[in-house]
């Protein structure tokens, strides 16, 4: 069998973050600029080609693939790549999700959960209506909700992201948590990374997790859980609200310890870390004339590459975009 994906601090690779597209129908603003420059379609791999890469970390010992964009479901047929890859599942593949701002989630609720999902982390900083036209410049939150609601009804378990913003959020954070945990979701905050450039100092909207969490224990239990994804999230449970609380904290915790992941972009580059660093193109050895050795090759020059963390750093020095692609492009 081929050889498992073991980078050179070993770590042993089994999550895949395939993103497979970079356009999205929000412009949350510590995400892109108002005026995203999107690539060419003919760059884009073709469903077939992410099945086919997909195929090529499977038979290294991926077992967890996590869809992502830009926005997922805003690419056509995307529903048959699910299809395809549910068929794996019990078989050489144990997890199929995908994470989504749900603005299109009512209408393929049904569809993912027949295709084998069990899971959908949804993206939502807040539920304020006017605060989310704003932030995403895009008055979308009903349909959000309403896409959320449906993951629900079609017995999917929803995990709410929400990204920690100083002056934004930061107020409603804890309505937020309760009422995610009122619905029976889990609740994850993020630290915001400098991802690309945006209009924000990004900086002036960080807000360090280790604050929020101190401000949050003023009102709430919270208890060490030992609740594992396999992702950086870090799990609490709150007493209070029965629910579960994630933090990420790329800047005041940094969990690259435990990396377990690679992700690749919709045109099939892969980036080792989100932090940066070089990428290994895989559309070039999934176009060429011998795609599985040449791809094979490729995910051996990724591991050898990986870093051993990212170097992020939310300070007056670092704050400027330490890695010029956005989040949307690298899939998060
Ligand atoms: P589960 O644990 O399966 O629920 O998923 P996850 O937390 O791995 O995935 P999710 O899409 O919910 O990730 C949420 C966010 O965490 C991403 O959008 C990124 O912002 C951040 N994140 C995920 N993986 C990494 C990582 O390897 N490095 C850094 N710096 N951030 C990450
Ligand atoms: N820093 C942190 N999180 C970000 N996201 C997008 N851009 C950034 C950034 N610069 C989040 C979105 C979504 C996930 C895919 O990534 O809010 O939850
Ligand atoms: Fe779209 Fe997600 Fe970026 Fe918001 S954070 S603009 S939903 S890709």
């Amino acid at each position: 069998a081929p050889p498992p994906l073991v980078d050179a601090f070993q770590r042993r690779i089994t999550y895949l973050r395939l993103s497979v597209t970079d356009r999205c129908d929000l412009r949350c603003s510590y995400c892109m600029p108002e005026r995203m420059t999107f690539l060419p379609k003919k760059d884009v791999l073709t469903l077939e080609e992410l099945y086919d890469l997909a195929t090529g970390f499977i038979a290294r010992g991926v077992t967890k693939i996590r869809i992502t964009g830009g926005e997922p479901l805003v690419r056509r047929d995307i529903i048959d790549l699910f299809t395809a890859l549910g068929r794996r599942l019990g078989h050489d593949l144990a997890e199929l999700t995908l994470t989504t701002n749900a603005t299109q989630l009512a209408t393929h609720a049904d569809a993912l959960a027949k295709a084998g999902v069990k899971r959908v982390n949804v993206s939502l900083d807040t539920l304020d209506r006017a605060k989310f036209a704003d932030l995403t410049r895009r008055d979308m939150l009903p349909q959000v909700l309403e896409g959320i609601a449906a993951a629900k009804a079609a017995g999917l378990r929803v995990k709410l992201n929400a990204v920690a913003l100083k002056g934004v959020n930061e107020e409603e954070l804890p309505d937020l948590i309760a009422w995610g945990h009122a619905q029976g979701h889990d609740v994850t905050l993020i630290e915001v990374m400098p991802l690309g450039d945006v209009e924000e100092e990004r900086l002036d909207q960080y807000l360090p997790l280790n604050d929020v969490r101190a401000q949050l224990e003023q009102r709430w239990t919270l208890n060490e859980s030992s609740y594992v994804t396999g992702g950086p999230s870090r799990y609490v449970d709150v007493a209070e609200t029965g629910g579960r609380l994630g933090f990420i904290t790329p800047h005041t915790n940094n969990f690259c310890a435990g990396c377990n992941r690679l992700r690749v972009t919709a045109t099939g580059q892969l980036y080792p870390c989100l932090g940066g660093g070089e990428r290994v193109d895989l559309r070039a050895a999934l176009r060429s004339d011998a795609p599985e050795a040449n791809l094979a090759a490729a995910l051996d020059e990724a591991l050898r590459i990986k870093p051993e963390k990212h170097h992020f750093r939310m300070d007056a020095r670092g704050a400027a975009p330490a890695v010029p692609r956005h989040m949307s492009m690298t899939g998060g």
